[in-house]
């Protein structure tokens, strides 16, 4: 078991200059939860992480946790399911059965809400609601997905095998995580990511109308978006790519030879597929598949009318897709930006080689 003391969690936070949350007003319009800057990277957290944070960086670690650990909209969930499938013997019955979200409970999760604002949440998403919206049931999973979930970890059976869903750095993690539980990193183009968080944000309506991609993307590369700054996220994962507890995989290798990702994970957790078993897995984690897959594409939050019409949760499933979104000035502007977070490490993303 992963025992360990209780460490005083070591990171302090800072608010954001006003012209920073000016920006973020402006642009990420009526979302009622603000930020602070955490701990020297200045990573983004909203201002109920507090609450669970030094908990999350103390928790009693397995030696069978298998952690699915990304920044969002990096192809966690495609991970998610590929991770849980193999270690879990293929069992699809199972897998149909139980929704993802429950055989991942979401590590970071509850800060997106504060059960304090439910109302207003309600109130924010009734605006623009279909006629279907149903104020209670919303307030209710508010009321449970603002929940931390650390409590309910560490209270699983011993014989539970945990499958934890994270979208924090390494960082915010517990300093003793990869000498006990493993990890699987997903890391992504990070302009196909920002699209990708633009299209999230305006699924679940939270942040309004949104101030247009553009506007968006300011956003996201200056290191002001849920989590950021982006690639000190990355790094951090990266640079732990050789622990034998860490398993470092990009969304492009997975677009371009899902079979081969499927090997390394197989790998990882100790498991082999046969031609067959590989056929089926593949067919499986298909974007068409995983579209009218309900276990995983968080449609049953359109029968409560919370999700905007026109975005999916599960979406293009493509990469490169940002050339449609940036101008010539995004183009050249996020190259330097690239450049220059590249230019101190041998991170490459397999689109930028
Ligand atoms: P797009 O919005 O670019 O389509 P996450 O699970 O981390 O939130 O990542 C979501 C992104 O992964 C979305 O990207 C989504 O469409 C994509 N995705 C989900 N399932 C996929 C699959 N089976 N194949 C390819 N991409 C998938």
């Amino acid at each position: 078991m992963g025992e360990q003391k209780d460490l005083p969690f070591p990171y302090e936070t800072k608010e954001l200059d006003p012209e920073e949350e000016e920006l973020i007003n402006v642009n990420l319009g009526t979302f009622p939860t603000s930020y602070v800057k955490l701990g020297p990277k200045g990573y983004m957290v909203l201002k109920p992480y507090m609450k669970d944070a030094a908990n999350i960086y103390n928790m009693p670690l397995r030696p069978t946790d298998v952690f699915v650990a990304s920044y969002q909209r990096s192809g966690t969930t495609w991970t998610q399911e590929l991770v849980w499938l193999v270690a879990n013997d293929l069992n699809y019955e199972k897998a149909a059965e139980i929704p993802l979200v429950q055989r991942y409970p979401f590590l970071d999760g509850f800060m997106f809400f504060e059960p304090e604002k439910k109302e207003l949440y309600a109130d924010i998403i009734s605006e623009t609601a279909d006629e279907n919206f149903d104020r209670e049931k919303y307030i209710q999973m508010m009321e449970f997905l603002g929940q931390p979930v650390s409590p309910l970890l560490a209270a699983a059976p011993l014989t539970q095998k945990r499958f934890i869903k994270t979208h924090l750095p390494m960082s915010l993690m517990p300093p003793t995580l990869l000498d006990t539980a493993k990890v699987v990193y997903v890391a992504r183009d990070p302009r196909d990511v920002a699209v990708s968080c633009y299209h999230h944000a305006r699924l679940f309506k939270l942040m309004g109308p949104l101030n247009g991609f553009k506007n968006f993307w300011e956003i996201f590369y200056r290191g002001l978006f849920t989590l950021t700054p982006y690639f000190e996220h990355v790094k951090e994962a990266w640079e732990q790519r050789h622990s034998p507890n860490m398993l470092f995989l990009f969304y492009e290798e997975l677009s371009k030879d899902l079979p081969a990702s499927i090997n390394r994970v197989a790998d990882f957790l100790g498991k082999k597929l046969n031609e067959e078993e590989m056929s089926r897995l593949c067919d499986h984690l298909s974007i068409e598949n995983f579209k009218n897959n309900k276990s995983v594409n968080f449609e049953e939050m359109r029968e409560i009318g919370v999700l905007a019409k026109g975005e999916t949760f599960i979406r293009k499933g493509k990469s490169g897709g940002w050339r449609d979104y940036f101008d010539e000035e995004m183009t050249q502007q996020a190259e330097r930006w690239i450049e220059e977070n590249l230019k101190d490490t041998d991170l490459r993303f397999p689109t930028m080689k």
